[in-house]
Order: C-alpha cells, then sequence, then structure tokens
C-alpha cells in the first residue's frame, strides 16, 4: 500500500500538472475583456495585412480592410511613383470604402509608410470617422525609413482620441515578430 502511494502520488501530481499547464501554453494576449477591438489597416504589397493578422492572432476583435474606391495598380512604379507620389505631394486623402467604428474602444490602425507618412487612404479612414473617447493604437510596416511621424500624424487627424506607442515592423517582420507584438500590447490597459 505504501509502496503504490510513493509511486502513484507522484504520477498524479505531474499528471495534474501537465492538464492545468497544457491550456495555458496556447494562452494569447487578450486586451482587457470588455473593451471592443477592431484591426483597421491598409496594406498594398501584403505585409501590413500580414502584420495585422498576428495582432488578432493575440489581440482579438473584428478586422477592417480599408480600401480606397479607386484601388491601386499591381504595377510597383505606376503605384509608388506615379499615383502614390502625387497624392502625397499633394495631400490628396482618396474616397475609402467605411465600417461603423462607434462600437469599438480600442482602434488598431495600420500603415505601410509611404512617402514618408502613412498611406492617403488611412488619412481618409482617420478623417471620416469619430474617434472621439476611443483608444487608437498604430501599427507602421516599413522599408527602412521607420516610423516617421506617422503616430503623431495619426493623432491629429482622429481629434479627441489617445494614440498609444506605435508598433514599427520593417517589412513582413521575423520571428521575433510575435514577442514584440506580446510585450507591446501590454501598453493596453
Ligand atoms: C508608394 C510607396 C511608398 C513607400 N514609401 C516608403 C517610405 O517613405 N519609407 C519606407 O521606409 N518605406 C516606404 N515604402 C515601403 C513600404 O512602406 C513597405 O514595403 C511596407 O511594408 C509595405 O506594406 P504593404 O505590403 O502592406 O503595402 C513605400 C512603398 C510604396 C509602395
Amino acid at each position: 500500500m505504501k509502496l503504490t502511494i510513493i509511486i502513484v502520488l507522484p504520477i498524479l501530481i505531474v499528471a495534474t500538472g501537465i492538464a492545468f499547464a497544457v491550456p495555458n501554453m496556447n494562452k494569447t494576449t487578450e486586451v482587457s475583456m470588455d473593451k471592443k477591438v477592431l484591426i483597421a489597416y491598409f496594406s498594398w504589397g501584403g505585409n501590413t495585412k500580414s502584420i495585422a493578422e498576428k495582432i488578432h492572432a493575440q489581440a482579438g476583435g473584428d478586422m477592417f480592410s480599408i480600401e480606397p474606391v479607386t484601388s491601386y495598380p499591381q504595377d510597383y512604379n505606376t503605384t509608388a511613383y506615379g499615383i502614390a507620389k502625387e497624392q502625397h505631394e499633394k495631400n490628396i486623402h482618396p474616397p475609402v470604402n467605411n465600417t461603423d467604428i462607434s462600437g469599438y474602444d480600442i482602434i488598431f490602425v495600420g500603415t505601410p509608410a509611404w512617402w514618408y507618412e502613412m498611406a492617403p487612404a488611412v488619412k481618409t479612414f482617420l478623417e471620416n470617422n469619430n474617434f472621439e473617447g476611443k483608444t487608437i493604437v498604430p501599427f507602421i510596416t516599413h522599408g527602412g525609413g521607420g516610423k516617421y511621424t506617422i503616430a503623431e500624424d495619426m493623432g491629429k487627424l482622429a481629434k479627441g482620441t489617445k494614440v498609444l506607442k506605435p508598433l514599427v515592423i520593417y517589412g513582413r517582420g521575423n520571428d521575433q515578430t510575435d514577442k514584440e507584438i506580446t510585450e507591446w500590447l501590454k501598453q493596453i490597459k
């Protein structure tokens, strides 16, 4: 009997430990449960979309792809050095699709760096909606130039909002990106 207890008890303890440990292994960072989350992003080449999906995997919420009414051509030069450059130089905010953001408390806003600033479609999205009392959490992908003043500019376009620290990712990120997102999400209370 004593021998059975000596052998079985440690097995039970270990097994119970595993049973409780396994669900925690898959636990993702959860943004406060009482807050409604929207992840809105513009992505032309897929990098920002890919980061939006990574954020979604950890923070949950709804996703919204900001799309200009007139979409950009697939050709890089036509888009980058033609339309996007002209929109940047003339500060054009092109018409975009929309969604009702009134029910959300925390809105992640993702953009690629386009000509040293946020993409024009994101400017329109910020202007078109009432962000008062909401929190914007910016995420930016870039090709080497970094974050510029994109987060500050978001605050100027979306009046009455609190803008948190941006996540800044080169291209599509790397094998550290998920960890970086986990740390970045901790700023959200
Ligand atoms: C029109 C255009 C302008 C860009 N301007 C910049 C820039 O000023 N600075 C920078 O670092 N990267 C710039 N890039 C690179 C993009 O920011 C980068 O590749 C980004 O991850 C693309 O995101 P996407 O794949 O979601 O569209 C530019 C790319 C394009 C197409």
